[in-house]
């Protein structure tokens, strides 16, 4: 699978799809979350960097097969409704999160983990949003773009494109912008 796979409302994985490159994350916050080996050898030097600048990053989930996100997709149907659940998770099939390709980030400080809208106004959230490029990773639910992405911001969220990363970050784009841009 190529890093720069677009995964979305309208490009879709099979069920049975399941990626070969899937690795222990090792992550703090829970037990075997699984993720592609590229993108965790470059989540360590991120996080590495990070933690040398007093951050402490972690991830808090990773690969999700087929049948977890359709699971979690009906548990948030169930508790919010639909015109809240489709802005903020994906349908089963259509999440990059079945890619391995995908993280959600958490930040530990002070003996406490951080997760989700929390880290958008830390420090640590700063860091990710200006520097992930640096490692391949890009914010892929960005503020103010909602209407191309399809979801609402996830300051947490990010996603291993490996070296169009940089190109991404600087001219503000979206994956799917990007590859719009350089396909057609
Ligand atoms: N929250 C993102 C969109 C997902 O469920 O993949
Ligand atoms: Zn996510």
């Amino acid at each position: 699978m190529e890093y720069f796979v677009l995964v979305n409302k309208d490009n879709t994985l099979d069920k049975t799809f399941v990626p070969d490159d899937l690795v222990d994350a090792k992550s703090r916050y829970k037990e075997g979350i699984l993720v592609n080996k590229k993108l965790l050898d470059n989540f360590r030097l991120m996080a590495k960097d990070a933690y040398n600048l007093g951050y402490d990053i972690d991830i808090m989930s990773g690969y999700r097969d087929y049948f977890y996100q359709e699971k979690l997709y009906n548990k948030l149907l169930k508790e919010k409704g639909f015109a809240y659940t489709f802005r903020k998770i994906a349908k089963a099939g259509c999440s990059e999160h079945q890619t391995g390709l995908a993280v959600d980030l958490c930040v530990y400080r002070d003996g406490k983990c951080y997760i989700e809208e929390e880290i958008d106004e830390m420090e640590e959230g700063k860091w990710l949003r200006e520097n992930a490029y640096r490692y391949g990773f890009i914010l892929r639910y960005p503020r103010g773009l909602e209407d191309v992405t399809g979801y609402d911001y996830e300051p947490w969220h990010y996603r291993y494109v490996g070296q169009i990363a940089n190109d991404i970050y600087f001219n503000n784009l979206t994956l799917e912008e990007y590859l719009e841009k350089t396909c057609k």
